[in-house]
C-alpha cells in the first residue's frame, strides 16, 4: 500500500513517492558523532555517558549504544572479538560501522519501494523464477521471464539476497541451503536467562484504556484472481485512503497498458512486473480507520507461486477476509483440492490462529447478483470452513462487488442484490470483529519478516509485528538465533516515527549495534533476559491436508514456523489423533494420509527460533510444504534436545 498515502492529506503531488525512510535519522548523525575537538564523557558509576547524547552506556561498551561515539578515553580492556558474547557484540559498535559504510551498495528500503510496504518470504527473484508458463497463461514469453527476474534482482538488498535460506516456490528440499546453522550461539553463549519472573514495565502498558484505535491485522486471502487486490484499492479509495487525481492516474495508466481493469487493483501491485502479469507477488500492506479499528490491510498473493509470501503476511493476521470469485467456474477452480488456493488458504490462516474470518463473495456482478449462486457457495465453501475448525458464528458471509462498488461501505444500491440481502456492508463486518487479545505483560517477541539496510546511513532495520510485550527508543533487543545484542534506536509504524510499540503493532524497527550479517528476515528480536528457545527437533501435531501425498518417516519436507523456515525430515510418526477426541488412536503408523491428525518428529536442517504453541503461539504454529504446496498445519508440541 502507498505508504504515502497514509502520511498526509495532499495527495496531489501524484504517486511520486514522497517517503523518505531516512528523514527519521539525523543525516549528521555519525559526522557530528567524530568531533574534532575530542569530548570527555561523564563518568558514572558502571556506566559512562556518550558526550554526543548523554546516553548511559555500560561500563563495558566501548562506544556508545546509541550513536556510536567512541569512549573517549577507551578503557583498558581485553576485547576478544571471537568471544560471541552479547556484550563483546554489542561494544563492537565501530567495527559494525565500518563495515556498513564499506557495504553501502544497496537500495534504501526497498521494502517500501514506491510507497509500498511489501512483505516477502524470499528474495523475488528466485519466486519468479519457479513460475512456469503453464502456471500464468498470460506470460508471454521466457526472456520476459528473465527480464523480470533480473530487475527484481536488483531491488534486492544485501539483507534480502542473505534472506534465501530456500528458494521461494522451488520445492525440492534439496535446493535448500539453509543459512541459520551456522550463525546459531552455543547455548553457553547466551546471555543468561532470567530466572525472575518477568514484570513489564510501566511504560509498557497502554496509557488510557480506550485511548487509541485498536489495531486490527487483517489478512486478504483467496484464490488467485478472486479480486483480493481490487477489494483493497477500492476500499482505500473509498475510505478516502487513495485520492480522486490518484485514482486517475492508475486508471489512465493501467488502460495504456491494457489492464484497465486493475486500476484498483495498482494501488497495491505496484511493481512493474506485478502489474505486467496483473497478479501480486509479496503482500502489500495498507491502514485505513474504521469506527472501531486501526486496519492494517495484508493484501496477500493468491498465486501458489507466492504461497511462503503469503504466509509470511497472514502469520500477522489477527482476523481474514477471505475473497471468493462468484463467477461460475472459478469458485469452483478455487476450491479444487489440487489446484485451487482457496482451501489452503483457509487452512492456513487457521492454522496460524486465525478465527474470525469474513468471507468477501466478490464479483456478484457477474452472476446478476444471485441469491441462489451465494447460497450454493455458502453451504458448499462453510461446510469446508467448519472443517477446518472454523465456527459458524465467527464467519461472516458477505456478497459485494468490488468492481461496481456494492455492498462495501454502504448498503447495496443494486436492487437485485438488496432484494434478498439485507445484512451488514463490509465495513460494518470488519467493524464488528472482535478485539483480538494482545500479550503485553509478557517479555518482548517479534519475528523478523524483513530487514533493511539503509544505503545512506548503514542503519540496519527489522520490520515485523510484536507477538508480545512492549519496545521503545533505548530498549535492549537480543537477536535470536545469532545472539547479537542491540538497542533501539527509533521505531516506526505505520510510515510514521513512534515512540512506543505494543504486542500487535508491525513496526520498522530501527537497531544499533546489530550487525547486518547477524539477522535475518525468520530471526525473532526478544528481551536480552529472556532469550526465546531455538530448535532443530520438534514434535509437531499436524493435520494432513486434502490432496496431500502421504508422510512417511523419511519424507523431505519444507518446515515453516513464523518468518523462518528450514528444510525437515519427518523422523517419527508417533500416533495417529482421533479426530474428535483428540486422543491417541494408533501408535506408530508406517503413513499420514489426507485428513488425519497425528503427532509427529521432524528434524531439520538448522535450528531456528521455535517454541511450544502452548507457551507462545507466535513462535508455535508450522506448516510443513512439499512441492510447491501445503501438506500440513500444526503446532509444536515439544523442542526435543538432541
Ligand atoms: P492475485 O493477487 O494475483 O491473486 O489476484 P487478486 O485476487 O488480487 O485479483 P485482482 O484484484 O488483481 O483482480 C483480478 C481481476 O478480477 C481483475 O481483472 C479485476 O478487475 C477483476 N475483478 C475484481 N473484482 C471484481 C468484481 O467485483 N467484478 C468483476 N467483474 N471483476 C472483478
Ligand atoms: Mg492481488
Amino acid at each position: 500500500m502507498p505508504r504515502k498515502v497514509f502520511d498526509g492529506v495532499d495527495y496531489d503531488d501524484g504517486y511520486d513517492d514522497d517517503y523518505d525512510y531516512d528523514d527519521l535519522d539525523d543525516a549528521d548523525y555519525y559526522g557530528k558523532a567524530q568531533p574534532s575537538e575530542p569530548v570527555k564523557e561523564t563518568i558514572k558509576r558502571g556506566t559512562w555517558s556518550c558526550p554526543i547524547c548523554t546516553y548511559d552506556n555500560d561500563e563495558s561498551m566501548t562506544a556508545c549504544d546509541i550513536c556510536g561515539v567512541f569512549r573517549n578515553p577507551l578503557p583498558h580492556m581485553n576485547n576478544n572479538h571471537d568471544k560471541k558474547t552479547a556484550t563483546a557484540k554489542t561494544s563492537d559498535s565501530s567495527s559494525a560501522k565500518t563495515q556498513w559504510s564499506k557495504t553501502n551498495n544497496v537500495e534504501d528500503n526497498n521494502h517500501v519501494k514506491d510507497g509500498v510496504l511489501r512483505l516477502q518470504a524470499n528474495n523475488k527473484a528466485s519466486a519468479s523464477s519457479s513460475i512456469s508458463k503453464e502456471s500464468i497463461p498470460s506470460m508471454e514469453s521466457s526472456s520476459k521471464l528473465s527480464t523480470g527476474n533480473e530487475q527484481l534482482g536488483d531491488q534486492v538488498s544485501g539483507a534480502s539476497s542473505r534472506r534465501n535460506r530456500m528458494g521461494e516456490g522451488t520445492p525440492s528440499v534439496e535446493e535448500i541451503r539453509p543459512q541459520s546453522h551456522n550463525r546459531g550461539m552455543s547455548k553457553s553463549d547466551l546471555p543468561s536467562k532470567s530466572r525472575a519472573p518477568y514484570k513489564p514495565e510501566k511504560w509498557m502498558l497502554p496509557e488510557k484504556e480506550g485511548s487509541d484505535l485498536n489495531q486490527l491485522n487483517l489478512a486478504i486471502v483467496g484464490h488467485v484472481d478472486s479480486g483480493k487486490s481490487t477489494l483493497s484499492g477500492r476500499l482505500l479509495h473509498l475510505l478516502g485512503r487513495i485520492s480522486q487525481k490518484q485514482m486517475h492516474k492508475y486508471e489512465k495508466e493501467a488502460k495504456i497498458q491494457g489492464k484497465g481493469s486493475f486500476a484498483y487493483a495498482w494501488a497495491l501491485d505496484e511493481s512493474p512486473e506485478e502489474r505486467e502479469r496483473g497478479i501480486t507477488m509479496t503482500v502489500g500492506v495498507a491502514y485505513f480507520d474504521t469506527k472501531n479499528y486501526h486496519v492494517v490491510v495484508l493484501d496477500s498473493p493468491g498465486h501458489k507461486d507466492f504461497i511462503p509470501n503469503m504466509i509470511s503476511g497472514a502469520t500477522q493476521a489477527d482476523a481474514a477476509i477471505l475473497v471468493i470469485d462468484a463467477s461460475i467456474g472459478s469458485f469452483e477452480a478455487g476450491v479444487d483440492p489440487t489446484k485451487g488456493q482457496t482451501r489452503e488458504h483457509a487452512q492456513l490462516i487457521r492454522s496460524f490462529g486465525v478465527d474470525q474470518l469474513i468471507v468477501a463473495i466478490n464479483k456478484m456482478d457477474v452472476v446478476e447478483y444471485s441469491k441462489e449462486r451465494y447460497d450454493t457457495i455458502k453451504q458448499k465453501l462453510g461446510a469446508f470452513l467448519r472443517l477446518c475448525g472454523f465456527k459458524d458464528l465467527s464467519v461472516l458471509w458477505i456478497p459485494l462487488s468490488a468492481m461496481e462498488n456494492q455492498n462495501l461501505v454502504s448498503a447495496s444500491s443494486d436492487a437485485r442484490l438488496r432484494s434478498w440481502y439485507q445484512g451488514p456492508h463490509l465495513l460494518d463486518a470488519i467493524d464488528s470483529l472482535q478485539p483480538p487479545t494482545r500479550d503485553i505483560s509478557k517479555p518482548v517477541v517479534m519475528p523478523v519478516c524483513d530487514v533493511v539496510k539503509s544505503q545512506s546511513t548503514g542503519q540496519v532495520s527489522a520490520i515485523g509485528k510484536l507477538a508480545s510485550g512492549a519496545l521503545r527508543s533505548g530498549s535492549k533487543v537480543l537477536v535470536m538465533p545469532s545472539g547479537d545484542v542491540g538497542t533501539v534506536r527509533s521505531l516506526e509504524r505505520d510510515s510514521r516515527p513512534c515512540t512506543v510499540a505494543r504486542a500487535g503493532d508491525n513496526v520498522s524497527v530501527v537497531l544499533h549495534g546489530v550487525e547486518e550479517t547477524n539477522i535475518m528476515s525468520g530471526d525473532v528480536l526478544c528481551h536480552p533476559e529472556f532469550p526465546v528457545p531455538t530448535a532443530k527437533h520438534v514434535e509437531l501435531k499436524v493435520l494432513v491436508l486434502d490432496g496431500s501425498a502421504p508422510i512417511v518417516i523419511g519424507s523431505q519436507l519444507e518446515f515453516h514456523v513464523h518468518h523462518a523456515k528450514e528444510a525437515a525430515r519427518v523422523v517419527k510418526i508417533i500416533s495417529l489423533l482421533d479426530p474428535k477426541t483428540g486422543k491417541a488412536s494408533k501408535k506408530t503408523p508406517r503413513c499420514l494420509v489426507a485428513k488425519q491428525s497425528a503427532i509427529l518428529e521432524v528434524v531439520l536442517n538448522g535450528s531456528v527460533c521455535a517454541e511450544e504453541y502452548s507457551n507462545c503461539k507466535a513462535l508455535g504454529r508450522v506448516s510443513l510444504r512439499s512441492l510447491g504446496r501445503t501438506v500440513a498445519v500444526g503446532v509444536i508440541t515439544r523442542l526435543i534436545e538432541d
